[in-house]
């Protein structure tokens, strides 16, 4: 498995492969890990556009981000993690993180190499914290991120209503240096 920066020009490809692996979301007992309702879960159009654009916009600057993806020996995407910058002010030292693994790909450590490839470019960058939300029921990622050194920070019970069901949301972050 190779782990590779994802180029802005390879961007519709790795948008197929999103919204297939968000067709996942709370379905066919994978736990929901985006708040999103079952029926509407593809990555909205204007996020993608700001996901788009944000691999342009330099490392610091409003609605920068960068994105990496890991390829199985046949060249498709394995898996992918993102880093962009907080919406907020005078946050430039601290990133949040996305992340996912292809249902094929599970299980095999993939997802604990993708959070060590994001975070020794974060270094590199300057970031000095990772910061991320997680759908609180989302065990096999909240396990992962604990692994990897994260520690939660808190909590909102209840923030999202998906399907008729009360989700809640865990924040969680991990110090780099
Ligand atoms: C959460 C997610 C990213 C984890 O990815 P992953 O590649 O399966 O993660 P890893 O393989 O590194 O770790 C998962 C487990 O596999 C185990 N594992 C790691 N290497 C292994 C190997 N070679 N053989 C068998 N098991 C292995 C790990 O110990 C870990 O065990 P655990 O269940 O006790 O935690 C993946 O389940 C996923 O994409 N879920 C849907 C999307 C999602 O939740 N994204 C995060 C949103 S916040």
């Amino acid at each position: 498995m190779t782990i590779e920066k994802l180029p802005p020009t390879a961007f519709d490809e790795f948008l197929a492969y999103l919204n297939d692996h968000l067709s996942d979301n709370g379905r066919d007992g994978t736990a929901y890990f985006q708040p999103l309702p079952r029926d509407a879960s593809r990555f909205p159009p204007e996020k993608a556009e700001a996901f788009r654009n944000g691999l342009r916009i330099e490392v610091g600057k409003p609605g920068w981000r960068r994105a990496w993806v890991a390829r199985a020996d046949d060249g498709a995407i394995a898996g992918h993690i993102d880093l962009r910058g907080l919406p907020e002010n005078y946050t430039r030292h601290r990133c949040l993180l996305g992340m996912g693994v292809d249902r094929k790909h599970r299980q095999q450590g993939l997802g604990s190499q993708l959070i060590a490839h994001a975070e020794n470019w974060a270094l590199l960058a300057g970031v000095q914290w990772v910061d991320l939300q997680v759908l609180s029921v989302n065990t096999p990622a909240i396990k992962l991120y604990e692994r990897s050194g994260y520690r939660k920070t808190g909590e909102i019970p209840n923030m999202f209503l998906l399907d008729g069901k009360h989700y809640s949301y865990t924040f969680m972050t991990r110090r780099l240096r």
